[in-house]
């Protein structure tokens, strides 16, 4: 009888072998449907984020040995800051204890971490533990794991407007040097190329403030299950989605005039 090990590494091949030239570089996801996960089974929305939490744990090695070079997670919007304060500090709570527990694991799987969203207006002891996060892993070469963490793309768009203006209000920019270049360079996401594929569990079909700017031509892959229960196998689902797309970034086709028309 096979041991977990070899199917575990029989999964692993089959994932390689699904998509062997068309693997995103970069994966987005939406981790959404913890609250309802947890309601459908009576327990309280807390248990839905911990067992969110593990879906996340086991996401990030998926993404490892999928070869993937980048993975931007969706963990706390700036509007979930709407919520009640007892599920906001759990929240808090659960962020606090993954980086504590998963940090030192992370960096000896040669993870780099990164985060976007607002830093300035968190506690100090969320904002330390981030900011280690990723001075720790900051040379590391393996994957880079991006956390979104009060983050809106909104806000990080403004934010890059205003920084800009401020260059030109001190004379150290000229307005026709505004470029998009110049543009993605003042966002949080600087250095790291768009998604390719951006993933949302929970049913839902919206980008909920994610990466608006970056998702411009990125894939969607909606699934109908909610994040606790999004797994490898999940994973490799929408991986299947992804590669079976046809990008064309605005362009034509190598099939030219039959694309579109049903010829
Ligand atoms: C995603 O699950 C986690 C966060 C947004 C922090 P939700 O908490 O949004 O779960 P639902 O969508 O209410 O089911
Ligand atoms: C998006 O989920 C944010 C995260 C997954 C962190 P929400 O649950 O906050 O989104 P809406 O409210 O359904 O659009
Ligand atoms: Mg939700």
């Amino acid at each position: 009888m096979a041991t977990p090990d070899i199917i575990e590494e029989e999964i692993r091949q089959k994932a390689v072998d699904i998509v062997p030239s068309r693997r995103p570089s970069h994966v987005g996801v939406i981790m959404d449907g913890n609250g309802r996960w947890a309601a459908s089974r009576g327990l309280p929305r807390l248990e839905g984020h911990r067992r969110g939490v593990e879906a996340l744990r086991q996401t990030v090695r998926a993404a490892i040995d999928f070869g993937l070079d980048y993975l931007t997670v969706y963990s706390f919007s700036v509007e979930n800051w709407t919520r009640p304060v007892e599920e906001i500090s759990d929240l808090m709570g659960l962020l606090k204890r993954f980086i504590h527990n998963d940090l030192h694991e992370l960096h000896r799987a040669n993870v780099k971490i990164k985060i976007i969203g607002i830093k300035d207006t968190l506690k100090p002891d969320i904002r330390a533990l981030l900011e280690d996060a990723e001075s720790l892993t900051q040379a590391n070469t393996g994957i880079t794991l991006v956390i979104a963490f009060n983050y809106g793309s909104r806000q990080e768009i403004v934010a890059a407007a205003r920084a800009i203006a401020q260059k030109v209000a001190d004379g150290r920019l000229r307005p026709e040097e505004i470029d998009e270049t110049l543009f993605v360079q003042h966002l949080d996401t600087a250095g790291i190329p768009d998604p390719d594929l951006i993933i949302r569990t929970s049913g839902e079909q919206r980008l909920s403030n994610f990466l608006m700017w970056q998702a411009a031509y990125a894939e969607f892959v909606f699934l109908p299950i909610y994040w606790p229960d999004f797994d490898r196998q999940a994973f490799e689902t929408a991986l299947a989605q992804f590669a079976s797309r046809e990008r064309r970034f605005g362009g034509v086709t190598a099939h030219g005039a039959k694309v579109g028309t049903g010829l």
